[in-house]
């Protein structure tokens, strides 16, 4: 028997892609941000959803990622947003796969590979205007583009940059990355290439329509119904996609004075009832929750005790009535009233809700529901 389940409601999905765009407006085309097994989530059944919702492109990491979705039969762009190496060239032309481009190099392969194979590679331009990480610097983006114009075989569809201080609502730093990406765009214009699609609005930017008038966007967390951190009271229209249940698969009454798991971090005060439940650190549930974290059981919070192990948590369950084994057990996710949400428990354990899905969504056996629908992967 699977104790553990999380179950990926792709209705909250759609419902999540149609409120972005009800955001941004119909004109406005969307990367949908699909990397990482979509945060957790499941990369093909997500991607299938999201393009009979009406995705323009697919921002995936690398290669890998984007042969996946090919594979499953996916047509739509595909940006490989991580850029590729050297030898990936023929694949990605070979695929219709857009590869973003940082360095002539790449650009030289993709454009042997296109000629080679007798079609157009299309590449956007990934610009640094601050993140720090990827791109080229964004004052030499417009001598980097006028290198790459020579090059046949590719066509310089795009330009994008990705926001450092997003997540935070109207920092100052966001409107200087968007104004260094702004005059990018406008050399471009003037060289007359990567003007087709000009993305920099991840899912905090496009809450407060910051970049959205470059005419395309690339959300990822709001897809999956979190908001990109704190205080963002515009994302409450959104639906979490994920939840995580599992078990109790056993129930004890201990004396007070009994230490609970390693390390004997929590002894109990007075007597207790301890609910063990099959959920650990292999589960993507933090050992950072040990002592700190909360499920729900019979529609109480209750609160961890002792440290988690690899696959073992344990509760004190003593407030709840008649917690026996068998019993549903909530780590995110709705019972009775109560509800915790990933945003919480990232919270408590230090991290982001991005990281609480992909580590809980890769580690665990996925459903997948739909309306009526419900199949298993
Ligand atoms: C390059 C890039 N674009 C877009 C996104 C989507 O960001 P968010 O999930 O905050 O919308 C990410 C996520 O990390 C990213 O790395």
């Amino acid at each position: 028997m699977i104790a553990n389940k999380v179950v990926i409601d792709l209705g909250a999905l759609r419902h999540n892609f149609f409120e972005i765009k009800r955001l941004v407006g119909a004109e406005v085309r969307i990367v949908a941000v699909v990397k990482s097994d979509a945060y957790g989530h499941g990369l093909i059944p997500v991607a299938r959803v999201l393009e009979t919702a009406g995705a323009d492109c697919f921002g995936v990491f690398e290669l890998n990622e984007a042969l996946e979705l090919r594979e499953a039969g996916c047509r739509l762009p595909i940006l490989i947003m991580m850029g590729i190496a050297p030898e990936e060239a023929s694949a990605v032309v070979e695929n219709g796969l857009t590869a973003a481009v940082f360095q002539y190099g790449i650009a030289e392969k993709l454009s042997e590979a296109a000629l080679k194979h007798g079609t157009i590679a299309p590449v956007h331009v990934k610009v640094d205007t601050g993140m720090t990480r990827l791109g080229v610097p964004a004052e030499r983006t417009v001598d980097f583009v006028r290198l790459l114009q020579p090059l046949k075989g590719i066509r310089l569809e795009g330009v994008f940059s990705h926001l450092a201080q997003a997540d935070m609502p109207d920092h100052p730093f966001t409107e200087e990355q968007i104004r260094r990406f702004s005059r990018v765009f406008e050399a471009c214009k003037q060289l007359g290439v990567c003007t087709d699609a000009v993305h920099i609005s991840n899912s905090g930017a496009l809450l407060r329509g910051k970049g959205v008038s470059f005419g395309m966007v690339r959300p990822g967390i709001l897809l999956y119904g979190s908001s990109p951190a704190e205080g963002w009271p515009a994302a409450a229209s959104f639906k979490p996609v994920m939840t995580f249940r599992s078990r109790v698969i056993q129930v004890k009454k201990v004396p007070a004075g009994t230490s609970i798991s390693y390390g004997h971090t929590y002894t109990t005060r007075t007597s207790a009832v301890i609910a063990t439940v099959p959920v650990g650190y292999d589960d993507g549930y933090s050992r950072a929750f040990s002592n700190k974290g909360y499920m729900l059981v019979r529609g109480k919070r209750v609160p961890v005790v002792g440290r988690v192990c690899m696959n073992l948590t344990m509760l004190d369950v003593s407030s709840v009535k008649g917690v026996s084994a068998g019993d549903e057990v909530v780590i995110i996710g709705a019972q009775g009233r109560e509800r915790i949400t990933a945003e919480e428990i990232a919270k408590v354990a230090g991290t982001i809700s991005y990281e609480i899905y992909c580590s809980i969504g890769k580690s665990n056996y996925r459903i997948y529901k739909d309306s009526e629908k419900t199949f298993q992967r």
